[in-house]
């Protein structure tokens, strides 16, 4: 089979903002504690963080984390987590059902975002606190000093101010299962309130506010018109969460699982933009899709260590993926830089053990998902400005989607360099796609890899960490302003142009 992708160097979705390549560190599970922090491991420094998983998160190439949930925020009470460690409580955390001993806080989250060259995107707790919460924590991190609450950060170790920008209004507040969920109304006037508030501190903060949980919730599009009703002039972002999985063997369906969330964004857009217009603002709401992956959850119901006893960093969520879920994630990435003009901010949820790129052995080995790999490389070429091209290819019959796209494919320039994104979706065919980039001045392939396997269902586990890997992509061409590649079945590859 073959297919075409044509590169309009005038289609520029967005100049690319790096904040669409974040992640998201949860108080769940092994993510914090036997995750990132472990000061029993070897490589541990001297507040605790493995040094190991610092080099694998800089690998990845995530950039803003979201910080620290997720359902735990919505218990969340900040002042535990900071000042001396040895006085710091111990709790019961309810989302999770799991012991919080607080030994990771605030201020050492910080530190250890300064060894991985990432920025903070804070949640704060609208289910079981509020207003004032909020604000004090604001005061905490950002406030430089001179009031109490900068000076107890400054007195407890940490000078500068966080000085974080983009600030969460809680999490998944239409979830029944979250903490102190409520109805859209309740919930669009708290935050609000909320929003309001935090901008008399100060007026250049970037403020998400909850979408729903999913755009399966009942409530799904009827949430997003009401909470913005009650809040679009106080906020900047509406977030939007969306985990896929194959079900019951139909591959088919899983690989386009990308038409679900581009459904899902376009329904975002155009749900603000009715109310923005409703409202006759000028202003346009952006969106933050801060928990996007792939997660087994049907699964997990029945699996996972959880509602027995009381446990410090039970093994929860701990998916290990395959060939197919890093093409799925790479696609779904491919889909976020498609739609980058409204989609301005994304978290790949979450980052490590648990529904995680990156997996770790308490005192042993750390390593690579396979869904680490598009990741990473996405996130070390997209450069510049992100175009979308003209795709032209066949299709294939699923039983969700109806018929497929076998191809997609986006492309990123920076005036000098450029990167094509693609993949094949076809479960029995290489494609051959020639790709027209006579419009973006390259003229030679400086690296071009895919992955893909035999076995679309590979992984790499503790037993056996490297299975899966990238590999070189054969055979690909540039003539004139014609590139040629074959793109092998299951497959996701990226090539860079100079
Ligand atoms: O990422 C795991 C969980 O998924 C988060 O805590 C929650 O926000 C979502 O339901």
């Amino acid at each position: 089979a073959t297919a075409r992708v044509a590169v309009d160097r005038d289609a520029v979705v967005a100049q690319i903002d790096r904040r669409i390549f974040g992640s998201f560190v949860e108080h769940l599970g092994r993510c914090v504690y036997n995750g990132i922090y472990e000061p029993e491991h070897p490589t541990a420094n001297e507040d605790g963080f493995r040094l190991d998983v610092v080099d694998l998160v800089r690998e990845l190439g995530s950039t803003t984390i979201r910080y620290p949930g997720g359902n735990f925020v919505s218990g969340f009470r900040w002042e535990d987590s900071v000042g001396p460690r040895d006085q710091r409580p111990v709790r019961r955390d309810l989302a999770w059902h799991s012991l919080e001993t607080n030994q990771v806080g605030v201020d050492e989250f910080q530190r250890w975002l300064d060894l991985t060259g990432s920025e903070l995107m804070m949640a704060v707790n609208l289910g079981t606190r509020g207003i004032e919460a909020a604000l004090d924590l604001l005061e905490y991190c950002n406030h430089p000093s001179g009031t109490t609450l900068s000076d107890q950060r400054i007195a407890n170790g940490t000078e500068k101010p966080h000085d974080i920008r983009m600030w969460c209004l809680g999490n998944e507040m239409d979830g029944p299962w979250q903490t102190g969920y409520m109805t859209a109304d309740d919930y669009g006037k708290l935050a609000a309130r909320t929003a309001q508030a935090m901008k008399a501190a100060d007026k250049d903060l970037e403020l998400v506010v909850c979408g729903s949980s999913g755009s399966s919730m009942p409530t799904f599009g009827d949430w997003e018109r009401t909470v913005l009703e009650h809040s679009y002039e106080h906020v900047d972002f509406i977030s939007c969460h969306a985990y896929y999985q194959e079900r019951g063997g139909d591959l088919a369906s899983y690989l386009a699982s990308s038409i679900d969330m581009q459904y899902f964004i376009e329904t975002v857009v155009a749900t603000a933009d009715h109310v923005g217009n409703k409202l006759k603002s000028s202003k346009k709401i952006k969106l933050s899709f801060d928990e996007w992956n792939i997660w087994y959850l049907d699964e997990h119901r029945e699996s996972d260590e959880v509602n027995h006893e009381w446990r410090y960093a039970p093994r929860q969520l701990e998916d290990v993926y395959s060939v197919a879920d890093a093409v799925v994630l790479g696609n779904l990435m491919i889909t976020l830089l498609k739609n980058h003009d409204r989609v301005a901010s994304a978290s790949l949820a979450q980052l490590v053990n648990v529904i995680a790129p990156i997996m770790t052995e308490p005192g042993g080995a750390a390593w690579r998902q396979t869904t680490f790999f598009p990741f990473s490389v996405t996130s070390r070429l997209a450069r510049g400005e992100v175009l979308k091209p003209r795709i032209d290819a066949g299709t294939y019959s699923t039983a969700v989607y109806g018929d497929a796209p076998l191809i997609d494919s986006v492309v990123t320039t920076d005036g000098s360099d450029a990167a094509v994104f693609l993949v094949n979706r076809s479960q029995t065919e290489a494609i051959e796609v020639t790709v027209n980039v006579s419009e973006l001045g390259v003229a030679s392939v400086t690296e071009a890899v895919t992955l893909w396997d035999d076995d679309v269902y590979a992984k790499n586990t503790l037993a056996d960490q490297e299975r899966v890997g990238l590999k070189a992509l054969e055979g690909v061409v540039l003539d004139g302003g014609t590139l040629t590649v074959t793109l092998p079945p299951v497959s996701w590859s990226a090539i860079a142009l100079a």
